[in-house]
């Protein structure tokens, strides 16, 4: 009787239609998140849509998406096209790459649509405000596909500090070490004009740095160019993605784009960062996300392995376990995320990359149509991510002018040393 029941509300559940527009390696995984959405209860997302300038990338989704979905999206390689011919879309889900966010957001929320838009939101600040306006102008949902954050043990992570496990936070340690000279994913992630690497993944961790500790004051710091020449190692990327594309990358390309950043951050709270993004190192890789609080001190272990978190006291006392909930009464995941993971009160989980990578895409699908049907604002508004941008380009903007740059500077545009010349590539100044 009961799985009738909850059959009923899952088939009684309204399906928002959307479109994807961007249908390389993200449009895919975006596609995994998607088919595990409609496996759960909470379907509330139907793909009706597909569109790429590369009408073969376009085409080759929405044959994944029959496969994935049972039904084949219809496909267009503009914009325009799509809202004319499939006037029921009513949100985008834009995977472009980062340079052309702000003319495909923009161009979406003009035509009446809701955008859910990957990070980073723009590839300025100055693109940034481009989309927040006509987001307000259309008066249309605007939101950031920031995943990290969305993994349960970065829930976990966040409960922990805000239900006062470690004390008072003094100290946040966010360390990316790694890369080497080999291309990072795509060649576009090496160039300044379409997003440097500093930029497409350093924004995690601006968010992440954020998420955990809340709004950052000013960043003093400094971005490099270490590596000039990126070596193709034909690596198929996360999850293995990009394999149908990596192999025609050329043997090398000239990066334009910075690939390191350094940075002592000071949080309005009054606690302090330590941010390193390198991903031109050599020899031996890092990763550590530490929180030093008036208690103890929190180690996370990454973003979507599921491996626990672990919370030090002083006298060598430490907790590994599921005991760790006990330290965060408020921590609950919501619903969607709570079926997709197994339990409300996730404390680890072991799942292959792919699989809790289309868990998290899905939590967001859901949060996506759940904003358009309900007229609600979504938790990574067009604010926030740009909050995430605000960081990274207070590194940048620091090394250039020599002083800390406050993020409240970045976002208001009154220092653009660093992004002047993306800014102009792209006529947004
Ligand atoms: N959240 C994550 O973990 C994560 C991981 C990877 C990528 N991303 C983000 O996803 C986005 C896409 O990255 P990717 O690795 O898939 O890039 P990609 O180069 O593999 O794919 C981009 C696709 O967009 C298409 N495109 C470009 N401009 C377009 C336009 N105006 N209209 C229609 N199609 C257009 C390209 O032809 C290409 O097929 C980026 O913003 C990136 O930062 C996020």
């Amino acid at each position: 009787m009961l799985l009738c029941l909850e059959k009923i509300e899952e088939d009684s559940l309204e399906r928002t239609p959307i479109a994807i527009i961007g249908c390389g390696g993200m449009g895919r995984r975006h596609l995994t998140g998607l088919a595990a959405l409609q496996r759960s209860d909470f379907n509330n997302v139907e793909l009706v849509a597909v569109c790429d300038l590369n009408t073969q990338n376009a085409e080759d989704l929405a044959d994944e998406a029959r496969q994935q979905l049972g039904a084949r999206p219809r496909v267009f390689s503009q914009i325009s096209d799509l809202v004319s011919a499939v006037p029921q879309v009513v949100g985008v889900d834009v995977t472009t790459d980062a340079g052309s966010h702000h003319k495909v957001a923009v161009e979406c929320l003009q035509a009446g649509l809701h955008v859910q838009i990957e990070k980073p939101l723009a590839i300025t600040l100055r693109g940034c405000n481009r989309i927040l306006e006509a987001a307000r102008a259309a008066g249309k949902v605007l939101s950031v596909a920031e995943n990290y954050r969305r993994d349960p043990i970065n829930r976990l992570a966040r409960a922990l500090i805000d239900d006062g496990a470690i004390g008072t936070p003094q100290l946040m340690i966010e360390t990316s070490i790694g890369g080497g000279n080999q291309i990072a994913i795509t060649p576009w992630r090496h160039q300044k004009f379409t997003g440097t690497i500093t930029l497409d993944a350093g924004v995690h961790n601006a968010d992440i740095l954020q998420y955990y500790l809340g709004d950052v004051e000013s960043a003093f710091g400094r971005s490099h160019l270490f590596e000039k020449y990126r070596y193709n190692n034909a690596s198929a990327g996360p999850g293995g993605f990009y394999a149908k594309w990596s192999s025609q990358y050329p043997d090398r390309i000239e990066a334009t784009g910075d690939d390191a950043m350094f940075a002592y951050i000071r949080y309005k709270n009054g606690a302090t960062g330590q941010w390193i993004y390198h991903h031109a190192a050599h020899g031996q890789a890092r990763r550590a996300r530490e929180v030093y609080g008036s208690k103890g001190s929190l180690i996370a272990p990454g973003d979507r392995n599921g491996r626990p978190l672990k919370l030090y006291f002083d006298g060598g006392k430490e907790i590994s376990d599921g005991q760790i909930l006990e330290y965060a009464p408020s921590y609950r995941l919501q619903p969607v995320a709570a079926q997709l993971f197994g339990s409300e009160c996730v404390w680890t989980y072991s799942f292959p990359f792919t699989e809790t990578d289309a868990k998290i895409l899905a939590t967001e699908y859901y949060e996506f149509a759940d904003c358009i049907q309900n007229q609600r604002q979504p938790e990574v508004t067009g604010e926030v991510g740009r909050r995430a941008i605000a960081l990274v380009y207070a590194v940048c903007e620091s090394g250039l002018a020599g002083r800390p740059m406050t993020l409240d500077e970045v976002e208001a545009v009154a220092v653009d040393a660093y992004q002047r010349d993306i800014d102009e590539h792209y006529k947004l100044v």
